[in-house]
């Protein structure tokens, strides 16, 4: 594991950093006024209203929401981690990324050194493959066999299909010649290793699928059987390198050729993905073996705003669409979209584009369900919508699950269908609807459309100018007030009266506190105040809560006195409280 990134680094990275640079070079910005603007990236718009601050160093969706720094616009656009969108942009100045000395050096260099060996074997392995599946004695006979199934020299150079050999120890001769590279392989799962001790390769006589991660390294294999008995598939076992819950098949490939595609669709198979990217339809990928899981929608949203599953009409393919929406409710924001298209019974998204085209396959998507159709065909399943019972039941299990879904407009959609297809009372509905918002679900939006209090709105006003942290003094005293996010406030305060800072290095210095999401939204956030007038309005609230200051403080200070205590340094500190509100004058 490499060391953490210093935050003095990614501090000065957004310093030198222009946003309207970086979202321009992916975005074309058209200046207005005093920002720049564009259709937003991130959801389907007509009308631009995707904005970027040079000022903030800052972009902002009026439409979806979509905001953040430099560092988040790349996470999101560019569907990277945080340490590659550092790397990314680090990359624009020519500077190294530092990494602060991790606290074990020998054993994090050792991790380093053993994934680089490890994609190393993988991608020479991948290779071996590859290689057999030209020279090796059956050569002709495997190749016959994807000629068969209609895949091309070329789509099979691209997706770098292989072939291992129907011996037990080729790959093994050709890199397991010392014990160390053995147990490499055996790690990794490229070998097995019987009972007797004895070693022999895991993939023997199946044509290779190399599965890439998403920088493009192998990271793993599927193997398919030719003929003769055994699974159809043979997967890799989860590795040191291999997590099947977070990779996708075809990813990597589907990045080659569009960055962003307008949807992506997910298959069930390897030959799913190969055939149709030979098609044209080069957007398809396939989770590898498991239900789609959270982490995989969550990178294909990432993508694309319009996720469409297509699966067999068979019992398993419909679980694995059921599973793949319930992972994928509290992901759906609004912009997003997701269907589900089932295909008859014997065919899959292979044979269809073989038998039918590309063009029959894309009309097809067009005609898939839905999520909000989908959805209450499901719950309906095995249950009498006609009797009580069944209705209850349908509406106990919709409602925890409408619940869970992050866009509120899906919510009120799927509880509006809820009265109109299900006659359900409306109040039977807006109950459930109402015990939401109370509850943890979306208490966010809910409070978007509040008005802010005065100490938001303080910080929502440094956030969106942290130079007033230097032109204004702030006691320390405000810390005590008895008022919500106070704290927040002050600590923004703190932040920003150290050195002059904006608004994307303000935000990153919360990126990994629980109220990150506060912060965030507060630099969005619309204040109706010109330019000029932001110091007017932070230095009126800052007398205002001086003065419940020094009223707070004066009231137990009275207290004392009134108890009988009073002394020379109460008095004095009343003295001083006074004076406080003097030094709230601009400095
Ligand atoms: P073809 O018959 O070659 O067209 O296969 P396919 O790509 O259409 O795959 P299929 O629809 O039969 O299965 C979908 C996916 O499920 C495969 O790509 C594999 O990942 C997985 N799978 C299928 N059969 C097996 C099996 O026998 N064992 C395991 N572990 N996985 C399998
Ligand atoms: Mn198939």
């Amino acid at each position: 594991m490499a060391g953490l990134i210093p935050k003095s680094f990614i501090h000065d990275l957004l310093e030198r950093a222009d946003i309207v640079e970086v979202v321009d070079s992916r975005v074309p910005l058209k200046k207005a006024g005093k920002n720049h603007q564009a259709c937003c990236p991130f959801h389907n718009e007509k009308s631009p209203s995707f904005t970027v601050s040079q000022d903030k160093q800052f972009y902002h969706c009026f439409g979806c929401g979509a905001h953040g720094n430099a560092i988040d616009f790349l996470m999101e656009f560019d569907g990277l981690q945080f340490p590659d969108a550092v790397e990314e942009l680090a990359g624009l100045f020519g500077v190294q990324v530092p990494r602060e000395e991790p606290e074990n050096p020998q054993a994090a260099q050792k991790k380093q050194q053993q994934t680089q060996d490890d994609v190393a074997i993988m991608n020479q392995a991948a290779r071996f493959y590859q290689h057999q599946l030209k020279h090796h004695a059956s050569s002709e006979q495997v190749i016959g066999y994807l000629k068969k199934r209609g895949l091309s020299g070329e789509t099979v150079k691209r997706f770098q299909i292989g072939y291992a050999p129907d011996d037990w120890d080729s790959l093994l001769k050709t890199f397991g010649q010392g014990a160390k590279q053995r147990q490499q392989l055996l790690e990794l799962k490229l070998i097995n290793r019987n009972d007797k001790g004895r070693h022999y390769d895991f993939f023997r006589d199946r044509v290779m699928f190399p599965i890439h991660d998403r920088r493009g390294r192998v990271v793993g294999f599927g193997g398919r059987i030719i003929e003769g008995d055994g699974p159809k598939y043979l997967n890799s076992p989860e590795t040191r390198l291999f997590h099947k819950g977070s990779e996708l098949y075809g990813y990597w490939h589907m990045q080659q050729a569009v960055r962003r595609p307008d949807q992506v669709v997910v298959v069930e198979g390897y030959m799913d993905v190969v055939a149709l990217s030979q098609a044209g339809i080069d957007y398809a990928v396939a989770s590898l073996g498991t239900a789609t899981t959270t982490e995989q929608l969550q990178r294909l949203f990432r993508t694309s705003p319009r996720v469409v599953c297509c699966y067999d009409g068979d019992r398993a393919g419909r679980d694995a669409a059921w599973r793949a929406l319930e992972n994928a409710l509290p992901l759906l924001k609004d912009g997003l979209d997701m269907a589900f298209l089932f295909l008859p019974e014997g065919e899959d998204p292979d044979s269809v584009v073989r038998d039918k085209g590309k063009e029959a396959f894309e009309q097809a998507l067009t005609q898939a369900k839905p999520f909000t159709e989908y959805f209450f065909e499901h719950l309906q399943e095995g249950i009498d919508v006609s009797t009580d019972a069944g209705r209850s039941q349908l509406l106990s299990t919709a409602k925890p699950l409408i619940e869970k879904i992050a866009s509120g407009y899906y919510q009120s959609a799927l509880l509006e269908k809820l009265t109109r297809q299900f006659g359900f009372l409306p109040e039977q509905v807006e109950k459930s609807y109402f015990s939401r918002s109370s509850g943890n679900g979306n208490k966010y939006q809910s409070q978007e459309k509040s008005r802010l209090g005065v100490v938001e709105r303080a910080t929502a006003i440094l956030i969106q100018k942290p130079s007033l942290a230097l032109d204004y003094y702030v006691s320390s005293e405000i810390n005590n007030l008895k008022l919500k996010d106070i704290k927040i406030f002050t600590a923004v305060y703190r932040q920003c009266s150290k050195r002059e800072l904006n608004t994307a290095q303000v935000l990153e210095g919360w990126r990994e506190s629980s109220r990150f999401e506060l912060i965030k939204e507060l630099s969005t956030r619309e204040l109706h105040l010109e330019d000029e007038h932001f110091s007017k309005e932070f230095e009126g609230i800052l007398l205002y809560l001086t003065d419940m200051c020094i009223e707070q403080k004066a009231n137990s200070i009275l207290e004392e006195i009134n108890k009988g205590n009073a002394s020379k340094e109460l008095l004095e500190e009343y003295q001083s409280l006074l004076a406080l509100k003097k030094k709230q004058q601009p400095k």
